[in-house]
């Protein structure tokens, strides 16, 4: 089986070819981090623009690098939501006309369902598990008993994790996606230069903030700008930001695993690219006895690969999904 996957929820434009459930034939993603570096955070209406723009060349890309025509593909999967309503349209309304011309079938896909089985592009993890989604719109705990069969445990209640990183990012005036550039800065840091504060929230809480250690940075910064305080450099703060990130999620996924009496545990979202993060679960899984699987960086940040395999599984679960013309974008698009 071939499917076509489509993603363009946010500020990637991406195309995909699968084969079967593991044999990626391509994958192509145009990011849009030039458009929105300047603004240090994306702009919703260029990132449509930019999304019209590229789509059905991304998709020519894809297919070509596959050495597939539009014939070939058996299943078209898109991502449906949630995300921007302005991104989403675009990807979605091209698969539905591709749907519509050819006559093929159409999965919408849940965003976060592509990331959550991302993971299946390389292994095969054994279910049920825990997954930790940390991305620039998403924080959260999820039980993921099967294909489609999943239950929310716990989310951030302001902040997503990634979100921070931008905000920290553009406080620090270095750059858009803050993520990666916090985490080179943090190399150089002295992360026990300063102790953030870490929100655990209640006792048992599996949901998350981070508005608390935001707004510490920002403090921080403008004690240091007069001159009171600390005197951290740029470094240290990204480190000590980085360090107190870093200890919540893995105080929560251990938490998750002995609630829920789970020892495997999925780390997805585009944060999941963090070395950093990476090597901290993994410490905490070999010490707390839970297997700890995360997926290759390029397939945690927004890519359309991660669509086409959650489209694999949802066709191959409901393989009716048919009335494609019944679909629309959703901006908030429930799991
Ligand atoms: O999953 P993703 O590509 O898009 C969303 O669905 O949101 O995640 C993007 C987020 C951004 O906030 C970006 O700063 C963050 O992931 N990110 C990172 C790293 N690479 C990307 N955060 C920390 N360290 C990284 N290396
Ligand atoms: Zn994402």
């Amino acid at each position: 089986m071939l499917v076509l996957g489509i993603e363009t929820s946010c500020d990637e434009t991406a195309a995909a070819v699968l084969e079967g459930e593991k044999s990626l034939l391509s994958n192509i993603i145009a990011s849009q981090n030039e458009i929105h570096s300047r603004y240090g955070g994306i702009v919703p209406e260029l990132a449509g623009r930019s999304h019209i723009e590229r789509i059905d060349g991304v998709i020519k890309q894809a297919l070509d690098a596959g050495n597939v025509s539009i014939n070939d593909i058996d299943v078209i999967a898109a991502t449906q939501g949630p995300g921007l309503i302005g991104s989403l349209l675009v990807g979605f309304n091209t698969a539905k006309a591709i749907a519509y011309a050819t006559g093929k079938p159409l999965i919408g896909v849940n965003h976060l369902e592509g990331h959550l089985l991302a993971i299946f592009l390389e292994e095969t993890v054994a279910f049920p598990y825990l997954a930790l989604t940390v991305s620039g719109g998403h924080t959260d705990i999820c039980r993921v008993n099967g294909f489609c069969d999943y239950r929310m445990l716990g989310r951030t209640r302001d902040d997503a994790v990634g979100e921070s990183f931008d905000k920290v990012a553009k406080m620090l005036d270095c750059g858009y996606p803050g993520g990666p550039i916090i985490e080179k800065m943090a190399r150089n840091g002295n992360a026990k230069a300063h102790k953030f504060p870490r929100a655990m929230l209640e006792k048992d809480s599996l949901d998350f903030s981070f508005s608390g250690l935001k707004t510490s940075v920002r403090n921080l910064l403008a004690k240091r700008k007069s001159g009171e305080g600390p005197q951290l450099s740029d470094e240290d703060i990204a480190a000590c930001f980085q360090t107190a990130v870093t200890d919540v999620l893995v105080a929560k996924i251990t938490a998750a695993c002995d609630q829920e009496k789970l020892r495997r545990v999925v780390v997805t979202g585009g944060v999941a690219s963090n070395g950093y993060l990476r090597e901290k679960i993994r410490a905490a899984g070999a010490k707390h006895k839970f297997s700890v699987h995360i997926p290759s960086p390029v397939y945690c940040t927004d890519n359309a690969a991660m669509i086409a395999c959650a489209g694999y599984y949802r066709f191959k679960t409901h393989p009716h999904a048919r009335q494609f013309m019944a679909l629309d974008a959703q901006a908030n698009l429930a799991l």
